[in-house]
């Protein structure tokens, strides 16, 4: 039988930019939703798509995430989807993330990604922040239908 749940691991620490964005994805997919700190390898066998989500730092996921999926074993028939939130969303930020899926055998079906609001460093005290209300409406709407199309291929 086909496994068709789905569990999202989320690691959303900045302003809980991520989270806000995973929870939608999650209502879609009727997935579990967890932190790094919370992962233990077994869980993968009880799924059969797994999420993973973070904000940018650096130009990759977090630490947190990529450390987690460094760490699997290799896998076998478990699809994956990516997403994230960053002050500039570029494709090339999941590349990192990508490519260690990719070799622990993961099938990705889909990415998502939007803008988050920014605080770090200077732009708190020049500009209030960047990215200002975002994630909004408009990128939860994008994420609910970036959800219904992974939900498609299932
Ligand atoms: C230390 C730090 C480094 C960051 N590096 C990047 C970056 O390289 N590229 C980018 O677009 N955004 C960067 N950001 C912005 C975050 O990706 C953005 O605020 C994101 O929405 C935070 O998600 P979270 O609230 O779920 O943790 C950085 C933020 C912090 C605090």
């Amino acid at each position: 039988m086909k496994n068709e749940e789905t569990l999202i691991i989320c690691a959303s620490y900045h302003h809980m930019n991520t989270m806000h964005i995973c929870k939608k994805i999650a209502k879609i997919l009727n997935a579990k939703i967890i932190e790094p700190k919370d992962f233990k390898e077994e869980l993968l066998s009880s799924y059969g798509l797994i999420g993973f989500g973070s904000g940018i730092y650096n130009g990759k996921h977090h630490s947190s995430l990529l450390d987690l999926v460094n760490g699997l074993n290799k896998q076998k028939n478990i699809k994956a989807f990516v997403f994230s939130t960053a002050t500039i969303p570029v494709k090339s930020m999941h590349n990192a993330i990508n490519q260690i899926l990719i070799n622990k055998g993961f099938e990705i079906i889909g990415q998502f990604s939007c803008k988050g609001f920014m605080t770090y460093g200077f732009t708190k005290y020049i500009f209030g922040g960047l990215n200002k209300g975002r994630p909004n409406e408009k990128d939860f709407a994008n994420a609910i239908n970036f959800a219904t199309n992974i939900k498609s291929q299932m």
